[in-house]
């Protein structure tokens, strides 16, 4: 399985490496800042439940691909705004300067906001279906808008310094990072052409690795150390950050984030011919050390 991992990571990192090229371009410093990012490292995550979940319907990697880079594109520019000043105020991120430390503030929101429209685009001009297009572009609309990322970063904003329950912090989760895993599920799903069945399966897994994937990043901002995790350490204490490392502690974390990834587990049985990368996968998120 981890020969399959490491594939995925050169098929991703090799298709990515096909955009935003600075020659010829007419603003070459905003392509090099789009590409200073999304070619900074990174797990690799949502593209490769893109990629999996295609293959699990059925259909060949090399179909899902563009859809693979977009989701890719629009995360990327997801962590470039969340490190701003006027957000997080990181400086590290995959191990190297923040987008506004290694360009300026102005460059890094234009990368960003670039990086979301190409998304759309990477989708909207590949070589699938119109209707398969349609709906991936539909799903990674609402993942990135009032329902997904702004939305939750918006919460997350307005939390800070506030003592958040269980519950609130849960939906603050699913909004700034289930969604976007669901998406990249659900767009795996769409170009695989899987069956109602298979979409169901798919989206109760994405809830749960979702939100144990977020409570896990809680939890290593805790107790990771910045060379293994390429990003700052206490970044949300710094910023009073409510996290489910705060309100539950290290051991609730922990089993929290287990028992999610078995249900999640589950929900892929019987709906897929071959879900074992996936659960794979599962697994190794739910251990993550970066
Ligand atoms: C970080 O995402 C932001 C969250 C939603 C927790 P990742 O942990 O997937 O970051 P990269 O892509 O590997 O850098
Ligand atoms: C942000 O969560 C998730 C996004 C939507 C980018 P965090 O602020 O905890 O992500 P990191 O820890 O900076 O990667
Ligand atoms: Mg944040
Ligand atoms: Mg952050
Ligand atoms: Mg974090």
């Amino acid at each position: 399985m981890k020969a399959m991992f490491d594939d995925y990571i050169e098929i991703i990192n090799s298709a990515l490496d096909g955009y935003f090229h600075p020659e010829g371009s007419a603003s070459p410093r905003l392509m090099e800042a789009m590409r200073y990012s999304l070619l900074a490292g990174g797990k690799r995550v949502r593209p490769m439940l893109v990629l999996e979940f295609c293959r699990a319907c059925g259909g060949t990697y090399a179909e899902a691909l563009p859809v693979a880079c977009a989701i890719e594109m629009l995360h990327t520019y997801s962590l470039i705004h969340d490190d701003l000043p006027c957000m997080d105020d990181d400086e590290l991120r995959r191990g190297k300067p923040t987008c506004h430390v290694q360009f300026d503030e102005a460059t890094a929101v234009l990368a960003g906001d670039a990086l979301q429209a190409e998304a759309f685009r990477t989708i909207l001009t590949a070589d699938l279906a119109d209707d398969v297009k349609a709906k991936c572009a539909a799903i990674l609309a609402r993942a990135a808008g009032t329902e997904g990322i702004c939305g939750g970063q918006m919460l997350d904003i307005q939390s800070e310094g506030l003592i958040l329950s269980r519950r609130e912090l849960t939906e603050i989760h699913k909004r700034k990072t289930s969604a976007m895993i669901e998406a990249a599920c659900a767009m795996g799903v769409a170009v695989g052409r899987g069956s109602e069945e298979q979409m169901s399966a798919a989206l109760a897994f994405a809830a749960d690795i979702g939100l144990a994937f977020q409570v896990r990043d809680d939890l290593l901002d805790t107790i990771s150390t910045v060379e293994e995790l390429g990003k700052p350490i206490g970044s949300d204490a710094g910023n009073s950050k409510s996290t489910f490392a705060t309100i539950m502690g290290r051991e609730a974390c922990e089993s929290l984030i287990q028992r999610r990834t078995e249900r999640a587990k589950e929900a892929l049985r019987g709906a897929f011919a071959d879900s074992r990368f996936l659960e794979w996968l599962a697994d190794m998120l739910a251990n993550r050390r970066s």
